[in-house]
């Protein structure tokens, strides 16, 4: 690191292993690191020590590819003349973890500041890959801020199944509804999704994972062209060297996540992420690593900056095509070329991993098959990015509205008088387990007027906040054509999911928001160009109701299963403000502490 001046600045390392003020706790340091064979000329000379954050376990298949990878990092690190500390962070794997992944996104997100803190790392390489990792990897390093590079573990190859790409989750929510139906049997079922999981790698779909593997590309917390490899291509593994080699330099020109993870880049990002049709999952976790920089960034910003922009990525759940089509086409340099070119990215000018402008990375980049990536000329959908909802019903919730399907909008959104509003009776379901139990009951008499209420998934009431929202309507109204019903809940739906869903409620039931006021058979008003959502009740009987509900002790959710489900119940936010834990956004580039 060189100051103003150009005299090399001390590496933060160099405070544990060469400090001749304290020989006796730098002997005590040192000894232990070179018990496998380190030298002391490695660990006191001044070579910068990168950490290598292993995300990859038995545990975390989408990530695992990532213990092959950090031999391809190690080497790079090593090539540019660093010394590479590869350590394990605690698994996240969205499909296996019980309640749900995202109550863990937080507890890896605290264990990897204290890593990063505690131990002599002067940069640090994030694997990045299944959802919740890349969150919680740039979370830790925004407020460690020492410099850091991510590193995406890649997409799986496109899975087949007859002819035909299978994306993964989404062919779970088509094959689910073809077996409600009685059209394929439990083991067609089973063989149709395992075609979508081809090869090592993160999910192939624009599910959360390729979403928010994008976006950190975006942010400029990548190399370029860095998140749409898919895992097993021999780029790949070059990439990760080059990563590695990178960080290095990074280190030495004190390039750290704070200077490139600007406001201007989250806008940046806000806009790539309407362009590529990302997950609903993304505020979330963008305004939480917004948080922790003590950047300014919630759900109106989504809608102000990103509405309007086009849809252009022609990617599974809202187009056809997967990832290695994605990375074929250019992936999300080619994205931001196309962007560049209509003057729709905002601040082509920020400075990213690499040390050069997303539009010295970006701009030149061709876009190699316009079937994938759609010019702005000829996008997919207009206006992809996201509406914030407001009303009695909550503060604020997210809503696709670039995938609403021409059946729904038919039913729903055709009354000239009233285009971009409905009204629906309300049936409310306290949890999965509640809807899974009475969605088919005909006792319930749910029809096509019917609007489906989810309510205790959210970030205390689940805890962690559940992928639920997106309901199934009962299945003699699929048999009789009907496959979707206006869903509205306090958690949060699965990025592979195409549904129109009004998501991320907040406050959550659980915290005492509208939600828990809803009643069965209540009227219910949406409003898409007002961005609205209300219950139609006087607001006397929406006070009596709030009275009933805290008469009887607030709204009641299941009780902590863990210790962690009840510390972070204690001190988490909301969904529409990152979901972070409350006590931890004060504390800033902690690295300098
Ligand atoms: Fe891990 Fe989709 S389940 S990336
Ligand atoms: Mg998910």
């Amino acid at each position: 690191m060189a100051d103003a001046g150009g005299v090399k600045k001390r590496l933060r390392s160099q405070e544990w292993f060469n400090n001749p003020d304290n020989p006796g706790m730098t002997a005590l340091y040192l000894e232990r690191y070179l018990n496998f064979g380190l030298t002391r000329e490695e660990l006191q000379s001044g070579k910068p020590l990168i950490g290598i954050a292993q995300t990859g376990s038995d545990l975390s298949p989408c990530n695992r590819h990532h213990l092959e990878l950090a031999k391809r990092v190690r080497a790079g690190i090593e090539a540019a003349g660093g010394v590479p500390f590869e350590f394990p962070c605690h698994p996240i794997q969205e499909t296996g973890k019980r309640p749900t992944a995202s109550l863990d996104r937080n507890l890896a997100y605290l264990s990897l500041v204290e890593v990063l803190y505690g131990y002599p790392l002067d940069g640090v390489v994030l694997t990045i890959g299944c959802d919740k990792t890349t969150p919680a990897l740039l979370m830790a390093a925004a407020t460690v801020d020492i410099p850091a590079i991510a590193l995406s573990v890649g997409p799986m190859l496109n899975g087949w199944h007859k002819g035909q790409r299978t994306g993964s989750g989404t062919i779970v929510w088509d094959s689910r509804q073809r077996l409600s139906a009685g059209e394929i049997g439990y083991e067609e079922f089973m063989e149709i999704i395992a075609s979508s999981a081809p090869s090592v790698g993160y999910c192939n779909t624009m599910g959360t994972a390729t979403t928010m593997n994008s976006l950190a590309e975006a942010l400029g917390m990548q190399l370029p062209g860095a998140a749409a490899i898919p895992a097993p291509y021999r780029e790949r593994g070059q990439i990760s060297y080059e990563t590695g080699k990178r960080i290095v330099s990074m280190v030495h020109e004190d390039l750290r996540p704070s200077q490139i993870m600007t406001r201007d880049a989250f806008e940046n990002a806000i806009v790539v992420n309407s362009a590529i049709g990302g997950s609903t999952n993304a505020p979330i976790h963008l305004n939480a690593i917004a948080r922790h920089l003590g950047v300014p960034l919630d759900n109106d910003d989504w809608q102000t900056i990103g509405h309007h922009i086009p849809l252009l990525v022609n990617l599974q759940p809202a187009g056809e095509y997967l990832g290695e089509d994605y990375h074929h086409a250019g992936g999300v340099p080619a994205v931001i070329s196309e962007l560049i070119k209509a003057n729709l990215l905002p601040h082509p000018d920020v400075i990213t991993a690499n040390g050069k402008t997303m539009r010295q990375n970006c701009a030149q980049v061709e876009n190699a098959d316009e079937k994938v990536i759609r010019p702005v000329s000829d996008p997919l959908k207009r206006d992809a990015g996201f509406i914030n909802l407001k009303g009695n019903l909550f503060d604020t919730a997210i809503m696709k509205t670039s995938v609403i399907s021409d059946e729904f909008r038919e039913r729903y959104l055709s009354n000239p008088d009233d285009p971009d509003a409905f009204e629906g009776t309300a049936i409310v379901f306290d949890g999965p387990e509640d809807y899974h139990a009475r969605i088919d009951d005909p006792a319930e008499a749910i029809d096509e007027h019917t609007i489906l209420f989810m309510r205790g998934a959210g970030a205390i009431g689940y805890p962690g906040a559940a992928e639920v929202v997106n309901m199934q309507p009962p299945a003699y109204l699929i048999k009789k054509g009907i496959h979707a019903l206006p869903c509205v809940g306090d958690g949060r739906q699965s990025g592979t999911s195409g549904s129109p869903s009004i998501l991320n409620a907040s406050p959550e039931a659980a915290a005492g928001g509208g939600l828990a006021l809803v009643k069965k058979g209540d009227r219910v008003r949406i409003d898409l160009r007002k961005g609205t959502a209300n219950i139609l009740i006087s607001d006397e009987e929406l006070a009596r109701r709030r009275e009933e509900l805290q008469k009887n002790g607030g709204y009641h959710y299941p009780k902590h299963q863990t210790p962690w489900q009840e510390i972070q119940r204690g001190m988490v936010d909301q969904l529409g403000s990152g979901m972070v834990l409350k006590p931890a956004v004060k504390y800033q580039r902690v690295a300098e502490t």
